[in-house]
């Protein structure tokens, strides 16, 4: 049989590896896995495929000049190919998300069957390789038949997300035991108010709103999952990016990094386990016309099992609340600084702060400019990015936050949203012509590391 395309990457070997195969201090049964989200990936949008429209067609037929996600990485044809991959990478976990409009056309309604059969075969596959499903529900791409209603400004859209979620547990549920709500409702809040994201609004008024329906969703959808099986891991993904002040010593700066951290990021620790809203945020539901319902916050703040924190970079507020940049600092293309150190103080500071629940970092990545020459990409940046990210869990394990996984972002080069695919954050390169896939040396690093700590003997690897 030939070798797959992704096999052909194999010059690599881990002991000339410029940055050394490490055994971290983790539980032995830490989670290494690797996400993806159903349309930065999947293609498979033509009408045989009976899905209905997300809000990203719509947003790209009116920006023709944008790279879109109609092919991607062709993954709903290559599934098979791409979980194969997977297993030879030793991944021991996949995060991937459903596309709630390939299996619900409209929204609500009538199923597309052939949408959940492509993923109760990708549950399959995964599992006959030994990978367990983490599935996602919402990874941003809301069916256009809802936005049409008002998307997510709408109250209802948080109950018809419950009713999706409740068709995914019970045809998947037989088999999949880890289930995330959202991912990263303060982007999906961006969505709306101008930051040049589906569906594409621009009214800062509309930020609270969109973020109670959301809290809303994630708790009625938590209910859902929970009343059909008590057994699942549900959880939900939050994007976590730290505000350290610009001067520590100056309580000006103190408290606008701190208003800055409440107001859009720690708004949904505070929902979900402190069933409040801090009152920053408070006061602008006050002034943007924001309603919670009687009960809203016990929906809201159910019990948890765990909590996904998608981490990138972190935010250095002056006391004016200005993000500023920080001389000499690193960045990746997407202008985000690197800056590990940040993960382990924002982890170890929530620990304190919330009755947290076991940690997934569900997302962490570089997008840097690999450069793909003679069957291989030499990418020693994002291996240095993620051991050093590693690391830094291990710092905060031994600081005594419960981190129970990490999932490097992403499985495979995909559409980077408004950005295309330029932002190339894969561990695994995708030829934008062939579709075909080559394991970058990160993959290849990552699967040696993984290797190491799942089953490690200190032999085959060195010590850091
Ligand atoms: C996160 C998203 C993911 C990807 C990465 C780079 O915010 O969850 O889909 O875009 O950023």
């Amino acid at each position: 049989m030939s070798k797959a395309n992704y096999e052909r990457s194999a010059r690599w070997k881990a002991k000339d590896s410029p940055v050394p195969i490490h055994k971290y201090a983790f539980a032995p049964d830490f989670v290494f896995g690797a996400s993806t989200s159903a349309y930065q990936i999947e293609g498979g949008v033509g009408e045989e495929t009976g899905r209905g429209a997300s809000i990203w067609e719509r947003y790209f037929e009116t920006r023709p000049h944008l790279d879109h996600g109609a092919v991607a990485c062709d993954h709903y044809n290559r599934m098979e190919e791409d979980v194969r991959m997977m297993k030879s990478m030793n991944l021991k976990a996949y995060r991937f998300s459903i596309s709630w409009s390939r299996v619900l056309p409209l929204g609500k309604g009538k199923v597309n069957e052939q949408g959940l059969e492509f993923y109760s075969r990708l549950v399959d596959e995964l599992l006959r390789n030994g990978i367990e499903p983490y599935v996602t529900l919402y990874h941003w791409d809301l069916p256009q038949a809802l936005e049409d209603e008002g998307g997510w400004l709408n109250r209802d859209t948080a109950y018809a997300f419950a009713d999706f979620a409740a068709l995914i547990a019970h045809r998947l549920g037989d088999r999949v035991k880890y289930f995330g709500t959202l991912n990263e409702p303060e982007v999906i809040v961006a969505g709306y108010i101008g930051d040049g994201l589906a569906p594409g609004l621009s009214d800062p008024n509309l930020r609270v709103k969109v973020a109670h329906n959301l809290m809303l969703a994630h708790g009625l959808a938590t209910q859902a999952l929970r009343s059909i099986n008590p057994d699942f891991k549900i959880g939900v993904t939050l994007n976590l990016v730290p505000a350290e002040a610009k001067d520590a010593a100056n309580p000006a700066s103190v408290n606008a990094a701190r208003r800055h951290w409440l107001k859009n990021y720690a708004i949904y620790l505070e929902a979900i386990f402190k069933a409040r809203y801090p009152d920053v945020v408070l006061e602008e539901m006050a002034a943007t016309g924001a309603v919670i319902h009687p009960g809203d916050m016990a929906i809201i703040s159910q019990r948890i099992d765990y909590l996904g924190v998608n981490w990138y970079l972190r935010h250095v507020v002056d006391e004016n609340g200005g993000i500023i940049d920080m001389p000499g600092a690193q960045k990746t293309l997407m202008g985000w600084e690197i800056h590990a150190p940040a993960l382990t103080r924002m982890l170890v500071s929530m620990n304190e702060e919330y009755r947290l629940p076991p940690i997934f970092i569900t997302e962490n990545g570089a997008a840097l400019d690999d450069t793909f020459a003679k069957g291989r990409v030499r990418d020693v940046g994002r291996m240095a990015y993620i051991h050093d990210h590693l690391s830094a869990l291990e710092s905060a394990v031994a600081a005594g936050v419960n981190v129970a996984g990490y999932f490097a972002w992403s499985l495979m080069d995909n559409l980077e949203w408004s950005l295309g695919f330029k932002m190339t954050f894969g561990i695994v390169h995708v030829d934008r012509n062939t579709l075909v896939r080559t394991i970058k040396d990160s993959g290849l690093w990552f699967r040696d590391m993984i290797k190491f700590n799942v089953r490690g003997s200190r032999k085959s690897g060195k010590r850091r």
